[in-house]
């Protein structure tokens, strides 16, 4: 293939330089189109075709349901690694040795105490507040408690700015859960793994001694590590754009939060829920579902199903089955959704209407049913899911700051009013 694309426009061609990946993916660097054809931009409502930037940290092929972190298989990490060496990983470049970890832990650690008028903030949101609000606000907020975070240039000042949001970013998801549900509002236990310190945050009782339950806690891990980072996605783009006008990293991942609420990216985990749980009121009549979401003059999709990129089963979703069957089975929970959940995916499989648009399950269809078994609210699903996507925004953002990128800044092509008078108020 020769490495220069040709562009026609009327009588005028053009040529530009094409830009290869490592995995041999190829982009048409447009850099230079609207200066030399003066004023020709593209147009690529939702960013279908556009590549934001060049990436180091994960490769994705849809079309063939590959996922890897900083090269590393996600089917190996799922398995054989924890989710802070993963995080270190996709935050760093490699996976840690034992004493990067063990400095990396404890520098989180030290950094997890969050000011306690924080906890002023968290009383006066009402408990009716979505947590994805509420944990978007703390972690903006956690900007005003921590200004050196904002400015940060060197590569100490960005791993000071780390450090503090993942010690401090546990305690405000365990704080938005408890507050919720009326519980003591605390902190953990630094002498636990950090999957395993969140969870005892959000759930010990303070009547009761807690014991760990390791099942819970490493499908916790599994699952997080499976959210960590997902290339330019909605909320990923958010956190870089964001960034990229030097806004501070908390603010920054706000901005993410924000995005990854929405039930058509990370919100999903929750509709998945309520959707499977309407169907099974209902009668768990699947068919009647598969019918509205293949009418066109029904607004109802298929929750979990579908994603922009993978256009093959979404490896994620994969593990997180095989994940689903084993959680239930060790905690002995029988959960009916489980059911529909597998008949909906049977008889999407196998319906041309899902098959011809390749729309497999995504990486949300068997989450919520770990997450439920495992006593976590479904509120709350969409947070945990900002807590393992975490990293991943922190990779991309310091990504994105060290690789010195311009502000995001898209054009358009107007489609308004021409030049008109204005009009008076009583001739309007
Ligand atoms: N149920 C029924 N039809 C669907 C679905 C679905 N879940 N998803 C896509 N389609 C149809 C869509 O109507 C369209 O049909 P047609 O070509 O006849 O107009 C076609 O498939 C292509 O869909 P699209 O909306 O143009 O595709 P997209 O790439 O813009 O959207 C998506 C991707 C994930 C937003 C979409 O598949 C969807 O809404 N899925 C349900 C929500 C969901 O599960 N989101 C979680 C994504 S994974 C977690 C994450 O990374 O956030």
């Amino acid at each position: 293939m020769s490495d220069i694309a040709k562009l026609q426009i009327g009588e005028d061609s053009y040529e530009f330089p094409l830009v290869k990946g490592t995995e041999n993916e190829v982009a048409i660097d447009i850099k230079s189109l609207r200066g030399a054809t003066k004023g020709v931009i593209t147009i690529d409502p939702g960013f279908k075709n556009t590549g934001s930037c060049e990436s180091a940290i994960t490769f994705l092929d849809g079309e063939k349901g590959i996922l890897r972190y900083r090269g590393y298989s996600i089917e190996e990490l799922a398995e054989k690694a924890d989710f802070l060496e993963v995080a270190y990983a996709l935050i760093f470049g490699d996976l840690p040795t034992q004493e990067e970890l063990d400095k990396f832990k404890k520098d989180i650690c030290a950094q997890s105490l969050v000011d306690e008028d924080i906890r002023k903030i968290v009383d006066a949101f009402p408990k009716s507040a979505h947590p994805m609000g509420v944990i978007s606000s703390l972690t903006s907020a956690l900007t005003a408690f921590n200004p050196s975070t904002v400015n940060v240039e060197s590569e100490e000042e960005m791993y000071n700015a780390i450090v503090k949001i993942m010690g401090k970013f546990p305690v405000l998801v365990a704080w938005t859960m408890r507050k919720k549900q009326g519980l003591p509002l605390d902190y953990g236990d630094c002498s636990l793994g950090y999957v395993e310190n969140t969870y005892k945050m959000m759930f010990k009782q303070p009547n009761q001694d807690y014991v760990t339950n390791k099942i819970v806690v490493d499908a916790l891990d599994k699952l997080l590590i499976l959210h960590a980072d997902h290339e330019q996605n909605c909320s990923t783009s958010t956190v870089r754009i964001a960034g990229s006008s030097h806004a501070g990293l908390f603010a920054s991942l706000s901005a993410g939060i924000s995005a990854l609420w929405g039930p058509l990216h990370g919100g999903a985990n929750q509709a998945v829920l309520e959707m499977l749980e309407a169907i099974k009121e209902d009668g768990g009549d699947t068919k009647k579902y598969m019918a509205k979401a293949k009418d066109k003059n029904d607004p109802f999709r298929l929750m979990g199903f579908g994603h922009r990129v993978y256009k093959n089963f979404d490896p994620r979703a994969k593990i997180i089955k095989k994940a689903a069957d084993e959680v239930l089975n060790d905690l002995g929970v029988d959960d009916p959704i489980l059911e529909i959940a597998k008949a909906l995916e049977q008889e999407a499989l196998n319906d041309p209407y899902f098959v011809e648009r390749k729309l497999y399950p995504n990486v949300d269809f068997y989450s919520g049913i770990i997450y439920r078994a495992m006593g976590i609210p479904v509120e709350m699903f969409t947070v945990m899911f900002a807590l393992g996507r975490l990293p991943g925004w922190i990779a991309q953002w310091k990504e994105m700051r060290l690789n010195k990128e311009p502000i995001g800044r898209p054009r358009q092509i107007y489609t308004g009013e021409n030049l008109r008078p204005f009009k008076s108020i009583e001739k309007r």
